[in-house]
């Protein structure tokens, strides 16, 4: 080999050296991106969306289908809506220092066993009373959390104009 040869052979080993190693840093950087485009942990939705997303439409759901007395959906929105804390729970266990599910069941807990039997004795004065307390619940741990500025009240009608909410079945 003469030194002309030398030095092109050696400037070949070095650029596909140097190319390997564009190549490897690519597949690590795209590695790294497609970790975060297909992995949704990334994204922990905060008290507030949830609060917005989860917990206050099927709040509302629950009254429209009880001012219909129909009681089959009042007792579906029950269970979305205890799904709901549920959840919010696992996905924040703590806020501000405070257990949320310890406040969760003290605020609803009662008032839940009271709108399962009111729904399944199809009461609706029973009714009326317990989602009071419900929403008395919701505002407690507002109040409690230093949130007092967000207040629920009892709907003045549904927010919902896609919904059927009165009874479709005899
Ligand atoms: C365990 C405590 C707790 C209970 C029970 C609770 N909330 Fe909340 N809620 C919060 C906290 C904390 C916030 C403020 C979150 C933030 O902004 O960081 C909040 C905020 C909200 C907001 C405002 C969200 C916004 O961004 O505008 C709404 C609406 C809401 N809650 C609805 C409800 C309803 C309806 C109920 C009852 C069915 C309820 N909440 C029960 C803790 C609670």
């Amino acid at each position: 080999m003469n030194s002309a040869s030398r030095f092109l052979s050696a400037v070949s080993i070095a650029t596909i050296v140097a190319l390997g190693i564009a190549v490897w840093t690519n597949a690590k950087a795209s590695e790294h991106e497609s970790a975060h485009a297909t992995s949704p942990a990334n994204y922990l939705p905060s008290v507030s969306d949830l609060m917005i997303a989860t917990i206050q439409p099927r709040h509302v759901k629950l009254w429209v289908a009880g001012q219909h007395h129909n009681w089959k959906l009042a007792a579906y929105e029950m269970e979305t809506l205890t799904g709901a804390f549920r959840r919010l729970i696992q996905a924040h266990p703590e806020e501000d220092g405070v257990a949320l599910k310890d406040i969760v069941d003290s605020v609803t807990q009662q008032p839940f066993a009271d709108l399962d039997q009111a729904i399944h004795a199809k009461d609706e004065t029973r009714f009326n009373k317990a989602y009071g307390d419900l929403t008395s619940g919701c505002n407690s741990c507002h109040q409690a959390l230093n949130h007092g500025e967000v207040v629920i009240r009892t709907p003045k009608d549904s927010a919902f104009p896609n919904q059927e909410f009165a009874p479709t079945e005899p």
